[in-house]
């Protein structure tokens, strides 16, 4: 019956966690809204406000759970990959507190634990499942063996799918993160309006970098004619950008799906909170006979909820790591 408080801390979002056997009772999530302004996470700041908002969230997250930390069995932390100073606080912090408490310490790694968010609640994807993993740092297409037997069969080459809508939205001077901005544009607008390239790729691979230039190109050309050109098709612009994203994104999962032979398809990162991808997805789930995993909202974008539900598993298997454990801006599974 092992209750695990979980720390996330790999990039903007301090959130702490608390898993009573299976079960998640608690999952704080202090946002930093410091970055809204610079078009992306400014990593210093980041790892400041980490240091500040840690053992608030870690008291709240307990009251929450209605738990002593007299009762805690483990301390599961985000080892890697994200921003090292950010992963610093959360790191450091979890040595601490279980060194004091004298309980095992669990490394858990950013990206699957995105992946066994689904192992949160009901109904839960069966081994082997292919999940679409897209966040702000990462777009990976991972086939699931088991809880921690993951293989990434594709993954972006460049830029992440978040960053195409982060970036997008830097350029239509949106606010950080862009891309749930984007998304709400897109509700009221045409995806079909204005059409953009897609990047041939080989394999499952992805890449986005030249999105973003396109992007650049095609506002300027625009520009040029009617200066206000933003603000008057806002609305169509972000509805043609996610379009062309989740296609892109979509056809390599269908192209995996058909190469591994698998109907079980997960998404899962930031960029599963898309309405537009969550909606072609289930289109696909009719078209093609899938079973779709679908995360929660709240399990989406950076938690430590994923955090907790993974240390959990990993509690069970036995798996802990010593007080020498570093944080590591680029893990591998
Ligand atoms: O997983 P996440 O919270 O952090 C990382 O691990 O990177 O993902 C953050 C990314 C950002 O790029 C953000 O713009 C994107 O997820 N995101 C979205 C939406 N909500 C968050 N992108 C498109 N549509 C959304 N609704
Ligand atoms: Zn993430």
């Amino acid at each position: 019956m092992p209750i695990i408080l979980a720390i996330e801390s790999s990039c903007d979002e301090t959130s702490v966690a608390v898993c009573d056997n299976g079960k998640i009772t608690a999952n704080v999530i202090a946002n930093q809204t410091i970055h809204e302004n610079y078009g992306g996470v400014i990593p210093e700041l980041a790892s400041r406000v980490h240091q500040q908002n840690i053992v608030p969230a870690v008291q709240q997250a307990l009251t929450i759970a209605k738990v002593d930390k007299k009762q805690l069995d483990g301390v599961a932390f985000t080892q890697g990959p994200g921003l090292l100073g950010s992963l610093l606080v959360g790191v450091s912090f979890a040595k601490s507190f279980a060194l004091a408490l004298d309980l095992p310490l669990i490394s858990v790694n950013h990206m699957q634990a995105h992946i066994l968010a689904h192992f949160i609640d009901e109904p839960k994807p069966k081994f082997p499942f292919l999940c679409l993993t897209v966040s702000g740092g990462h777009t990976q297409i991972v086939l699931v063996k088991d809880y921690f037997d993951m293989e990434i069969v594709g993954e972006t080459l460049d830029d992440a799918a978040g960053e195409a809508f982060d970036k997008t939205a830097k350029i239509l001077s949106l606010p950080y993160p862009g891309g749930p901005l984007i998304d709400k544009h897109a509700k009221e607008g045409n995806p079909l309006a204005y059409r953009f390239p897609e990047p041939q790729i080989k394999e499952l691979n992805y890449s986005f970098s030249g999105f973003k230039t396109a992007i650049l190109y095609f506002i300027r050309d625009h520009q040029k004619e009617n200066p206000d050109f933003i603000a008057e098709h806002i609305n169509d612009i972000c509805a043609s950008v996610q379009h062309n994203i989740v296609n892109i994104l979509l056809n390599k999962l269908k192209k995996a799906a058909k190469q591994y032979h698998c109907k079980e398809i997960a998404i899962a990162g930031g960029v599963s909170a898309n309405s537009g991808l969550r909606s072609a997805l289930l289109a696909l789930k009719d078209s093609l006979g899938w079973n779709v995993y679908i995360p929660k909202f709240e399990y989406c974008t950076d938690n430590a909820a994923m955090i907790a539900i993974a240390g959990y598993h990993k509690f069970l298997q036995g798996e802990f790591v010593g007080q020498e454990v570093a944080p590591m801006a680029r893990m591998n599974f």
